[in-house]
């Protein structure tokens, strides 16, 4: 199979390098040219665990390629991927569809031969039927089926969720698509994926209530661990005690500072639009979005108490600012709420992240960035631990405690045991236990 993907993204990227490692041809087409030059040099523009070497090996198969002319790649192409970026529109929450509709009308032009055109982009429903309205109306030659292939992947771990995912979405009712994505999907038909072929809207509709559903199962166990801290209960217990019900499942109960990322806080959003719009809304979900806002001024609230209640003139360290560890993305990531509250109560923040710190410098303002977590720590009043990367799990307490003016630790992600970090001689404030 001959593939174009459109947007080289953290998902464009991946699932082009993915698809180009099953044998297929991949062409990854992005608008931005410093993107596609870099990736000609063999540098990956993001961080993703595995990607560089599975890159390479694929560039150097000649199995895969990168350009800026889409209209070459998408006129070989048997199948068309749309994977550019669909973020919040500033005002309603609803997706921005602008990035996909001009990638689709791009592809109209282009087109030559039967093509299946797929939207990978996370996208509100109906969102297939205006992509497939507007190639026709560009193109009403094309010989085209649009059809819905949502992407499920987690970054941080995106290469083998594409490689061994759940399931596959096809959202399409045109049967020679249905060959052509079953056709893309064969080789992993070998890990045992389940291909589930179902309408495009429907297909559509899963992404999101799937997002929707996990982002609610991180907030429902964030608001019990507010009742354990009530009631001296240990919330990680009850995690425990209830995800090993199967029908309840262990996964996306941790809980800490709240969603965030490039994808739940857009997608909750999108979803609470698009069901205000048909007259159907679920509360449920404006719940989640509203107590997960809030969820992160609590967070800044619980560091301000650590430190007495007042944080003027104090310096507190951060460790940690990407939404969640193995990744360099810094979309809606907690620390972007918590760390301007902490600085206008007056506090000094110095920040670690270990892949972040490139693209918070972006987002972030009068933050000093140290170059590790004992630099970090250096004088500070306390320490907040805000990502669980694997460095920060195994901590030197005596080179921590010497670094720290205070030894105060505030644990936003339960990585250590509270009676541990007393027996070292620390303040210790964690979520939902006592
Ligand atoms: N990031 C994730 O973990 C994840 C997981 C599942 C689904 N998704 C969804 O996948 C989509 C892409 O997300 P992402 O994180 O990869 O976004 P991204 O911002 O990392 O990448 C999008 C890319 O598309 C490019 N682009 C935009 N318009 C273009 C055009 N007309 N032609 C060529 N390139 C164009 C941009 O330059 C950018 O490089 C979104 O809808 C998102 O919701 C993301």
């Amino acid at each position: 199979m001959r593939i174009a993907m459109i947007g080289t993204g953290y998902v464009g990227l991946v699932s082009g390098a993915c698809f180009a490692d099953f044998g297929h041809q991949v062409t990854c087409v992005d608008k931005d040219e410093s993107k596609i030059a870099a990736l000609h040099r063999g540098e990956i523009p993001i961080f993703e665990p595995g990607l560089d070497a599975l890159v390479a090996a694929n560039v150097k198969a000649r199995r895969l390629d990168f350009t800026t002319d889409l209209k070459a790649s998408v006129a070989e192409a048997d199948a068309v991927f749309i994977a550019v970026g669909t973020p919040s529109r500033r005002g309603d929450g609803h997706a921005d569809l602008t990035y996909v509709y001009a990638a689709a009308r791009e592809i109209a032009q282009a087109l030559q031969g039967f093509t299946v055109v797929v939207t990978k982009s996370t996208v509100p429903v109906g969102t297939g039927d205006e992509v497939e309205r507007r190639i026709r109306e560009t193109n009403p030659r094309a010989d085209v089926a649009v059809a819905s292939n949502p992407e499920f992947l987690r970054e941080g771990a995106a290469i083998r969720d594409f490689k061994f995912p759940d399931r596959i979405v096809v959202g399409t009712s045109d049967e020679r698509a249905r060959k052509v994505l079953g056709d893309v999907y064969r080789p992993l038909s070998l890990n045992q994926a389940p291909m589930m072929f179902t309408a495009r809207r429907t297909a559509e509709l899963i992404k999101y209530a799937a997002n929707a559903f996990l982002a609610t199962k991180i907030t429902f166990i964030n608001e019990i661990a507010d009742l354990c801290e009530a009631v001296g209960a240990d919330v990680q217990e009850v995690s425990r005690g209830i995800g090993l019900d199967n029908r309840i499942g262990r996964k996306f109960l941790n809980a800490g500072p709240g969603y965030g990322g490039s994808c739940f806080p857009k997608d909750t959003l999108a979803l609470m639009k698009t069901a205000r719009d048909a007259g159907a809304p679920i509360e449920l979900i404006e719940t989640t979005v509203r107590v997960n806002t809030a969820r992160k001024q609590k967070m800044a609230q619980k560091i301000i108490e650590a430190l007495g209640g007042n944080v003027g003139g104090k310096t507190v360290a951060i460790l940690g600012l990407t939404f969640k560890p193995n990744t360099d993305d810094m979309r809606d990531a907690p620390a972007l709420d918590i760390v301007p509250t902490l600085q206008a109560e007056g506090a000094k923040v110095r920040a670690f992240d270990p892949e972040g710190m490139t693209e918070a410098k972006h987002m972030l303002k009068d933050v000093q960035f140290a170059t590790g977590p004992y630099d970090c720590a250096d004088g500070a009043d306390a320490v907040v631990i805000i990502t669980e990367w694997d460095q920060f799990r195994a901590l030197d307490f005596k080179r921590l405690k010497q670094a720290l003016k205070a030894p105060v630790v505030i644990d936003l992600r339960n990585i250590y045991s509270p009676a541990e970090m007393r027996a070292h001689g620390f303040t210790y404030v964690s979520v939902g236990r006592a």
